[in-house]
């Protein structure tokens, strides 16, 4: 599993919990740390880049746990992946069906990075269900990053996350999808600006559960009966990923290679 840095870890848990005899190996690009407001080109380079960097490394299954690389890089991620017959399950599609799902009104936002919006992945999968959903999407350029940074977290993170709702609220969305795999730590933050009757939306156990699928089709399932491995690699600072990083996941990091 890989992504640009810390995020991708709210899915590794859903994955650690759902899938627990599975080993995981998690890598985080925090060198190139943000994605979000990087061009779809230099995206898919380190798509291709950490995909083959995973691939190596004796990966069975690969996990896009970044909604900036999916939306640049999926299909990049898919032909590299494929050429050693390896599956891989994105971020993206899972949450925009989950969202057509339980959308009341029809209408759905998507806060997301630059890279993510302006790339188009959210409109055209939520389009492909369609229900003829009006789509309501905000780029936040600083974001992640201030996300990232701003532990903890003071008044003038509220004060940005308000000024990104602004739109969502004037437009009355029911559905909010998470489009970035750093913002279900401004969860709270984001139920009690939009209120409680927006749905939020992140897709961590839709990944898990697509993950096993493809895991049990293919006959790739653990059979071990105890708890599985997980390890972490990153490609900057090794101390900062593992002070972030336990925050991200809750849970002890251990050893991070530096790679
Ligand atoms: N976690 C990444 C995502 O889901 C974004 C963070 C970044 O800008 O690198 O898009």
């Amino acid at each position: 599993m890989f992504d640009s840095g810390v995020g991708g870890l709210t899915v590794l848990h859903e994955c650690l919990v759902s899938l627990p005899h599975e080993d995981f190996l998690y890598l985080g690009d925090s060198a190139h740390f943000p994605y979000g407001t990087k061009s779809a080109e230099e995206l898919r380079g380190l798509v291709v880049a950490n995909t083959e960097f995973l691939l190596d490394r004796g990966a069975k299954l690969l996990i896009v746990a970044c909604n900036s690389a999916t939306s640049a890089g999926a299909d990049a991620a898919r032909e590299t992946a494929a050429e050693h017959g390896v599956e891989v399950v994105t971020v993206i599609g899972p949450e925009a069906e989950i969202a057509a799902a339980i959308s009341g009104t029809g209408k759905v936002g998507v806060l997301a990075t630059p890279a993510t919006v302006d790339g188009g992945a959210y409109r055209r999968a939520l389009e492909e269900q369609g229900r003829g959903l009006e789509v309501i999407e905000v780029s936040a350029p600083d974001l992640a990053p201030i996300i990232q940074n701003g532990f903890p977290f003071d008044q003038s993170v509220v004060d940005t996350v308000r000024f990104y709702c602004e739109p969502l609220r004037a437009a009355e969305v029911d559905t909010l999808i998470l489009g970035c795999t750093h913002y279900p730590l401004i969860a709270p933050m984001l139920q009690r600006i939009l209120g409680r009757d927006v749905r939020l939306v992140t897709a961590g156990h839709a990944i898990a559960a697509k993950a096993q699928r493809i895991l049990e089709a293919r006959g790739l399932e653990s059979t071990a009966e105890g708890e599985g491995d997980y390890g972490f690699l990153c490609t900057g600072d090794v101390a900062s990923f593992r002070e972030l990083g336990t925050r991200f996941l809750q849970m002890p990091l251990g050893d991070v290679e530096r790679v």
